[in-house]
């Protein structure tokens, strides 16, 4: 069964979207594994993304990332990956397709409610960056 990282951004928590984010996940079929609130300090969501380093926006993002708490999960399900990503839609909310959930709840192509790993990849960076495996149920 695929594993992916899911974070719900602090603009989502602060517009008490939590549960919203978790909902449409769970009826698609996705399985909680692991979930908890993280406040990230500025270099721990610099190394959460850093392949985009490189990138004009990445002071303005892990900014953003560490400016309140986020809700951390990890979801699993077949084909999670692409799964979670069609639930979310589009980076930017004007892109995004109708009923997803950036499309229903961004407000920015940055402040966009939620994370979700791109590939088998980035989730097997992403998943230990937040959870031992312990904490992996
Ligand atoms: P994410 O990694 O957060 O799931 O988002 P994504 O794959 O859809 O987009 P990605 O290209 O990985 O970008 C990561 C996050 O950076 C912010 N961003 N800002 N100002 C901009 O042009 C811009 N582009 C990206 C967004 O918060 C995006 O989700
Ligand atoms: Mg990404």
């Amino acid at each position: 069964m695929e594993q992916t990282l899911v974070i719900v951004k602090p603009d989502a928590v602060a517009r008490r979207l939590i549960g919203e984010v978790i909902r449409r996940c769970e009826a698609e079929g996705l399985v909680v594994r692991g979930l908890k609130m993280v406040a990230l300090s500025q270099r721990e969501a610099e190394g959460f993304y850093h392949v985009h380093r490189q990138q004009p926006f990445f002071g303005s993002l892990t900014s953003f990332m560490a400016s309140g708490p986020c809700i951390a999960m990890v979801l699993e399900g077949e084909g999670a990956i692409r799964r979670v990503r069609d639930i979310m839609g589009a980076t930017d909310p004007l892109k995004a397709e109708q009923g997803t959930l950036r499309r229903s709840f961004a407000t920015s192509i940055e402040r966009n409610v939620v994370h979700g790993s791109d590939s088998a990849e980035s989730a097997a960076f992403e998943i230990p960056y937040f959870f031992s495996r312990v904490e992996l149920l």
